[in-house]
């Protein structure tokens, strides 16, 4: 039996990497995790039995009895649970408890699907070191902010826009600075600035980038 084609996507906060993993899949017919949903699904669930998301115990807690229900619910996606995300993922426990549930959806990915792809911090560099391919999505600080400002306003979320800078600011600083599964540039990842990109232009590259290498045709 071949090996599912796995593909996989990190980058900072609101770089867009949802939305390009999102369309990848659908491109190629694989299965798709947002691994970033697991750890918010954590965050939301600690602040929920009244644990503290920065607190390993309380963390590890939650993670340990992970309700993969909570993934859909749409209170994941507040400001808070992006926070509370930010905080469980610095554990290593809570990375460690995660782990096997990411490794497995890549091996055999849902549905009898030809492949996967996985977005987050460290899919690249600890859950698929051998990926088919890798891309890391940036952009720069000001335009993930304005992106996510947008979003949250949609959401219904009242928040300033230099706010929403800071907390990006914040969120990548943890992010990139935790001892456990840094956000970092694999070395055989390839880079997709989306700074100047509309979201087509920027969907339009990840999905050529993925196409040459694993010589595929796209839907
Ligand atoms: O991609 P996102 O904004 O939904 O992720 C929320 C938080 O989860 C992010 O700030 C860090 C953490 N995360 C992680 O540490 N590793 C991943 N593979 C995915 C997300």
């Amino acid at each position: 039996m071949t090996r599912p084609y796995v593909v996989a996507i990190d980058g900072p906060a609101a770089s867009g990497k949802g939305t390009l993993a999102k369309r990848v899949a659908e491109a190629f017919e694989f299965a798709y995790l947002d691994t970033g949903s697991l750890y918010r699904a954590v965050g939301v669930a600690t602040l929920r039995t009244g644990g503290d998301p920065a607190h390993p115990q309380d963390a590890l807690h939650s993670a340990l009895s992970f309700d993969l229900n909570l993934v859909n619910d749409p209170a994941i996606r507040s400001r808070a649970a992006g926070e509370a995300a930010s905080q469980v993922a610095a554990h290593p426990g809570v990375r460690d408890a995660l782990l096997a549930f990411q490794r497995d959806f890549s091996r055999v990915p849902p549905g009898g699907a030809p492949g996967a792809v996985l977005d987050g911090r460290d899919i690249g560099t600890v859950v698929c070191p051998n990926a088919h391919v890798k891309l890391f999505v940036t952009a720069s600080s000001e335009a993930r902010a304005h992106r996510r400002w947008l979003e949250l306003r949609r959401q219904g979320e009242a928040v300033e826009e230099a706010q929403v800078l800071q907390d990006i600011r914040n969120r990548d600083a943890r992010d990139a600075g935790r001892a456990s599964a840094p956000m970092k540039i694999a070395d055989d990842a390839l880079l997709l600035d989306t700074t100047e990109l509309s979201i087509e232009e920027a969907v339009s590259s990840a999905i050529a980038l993925v196409a040459n290498a694993l010589r595929l045709q796209p839907k």
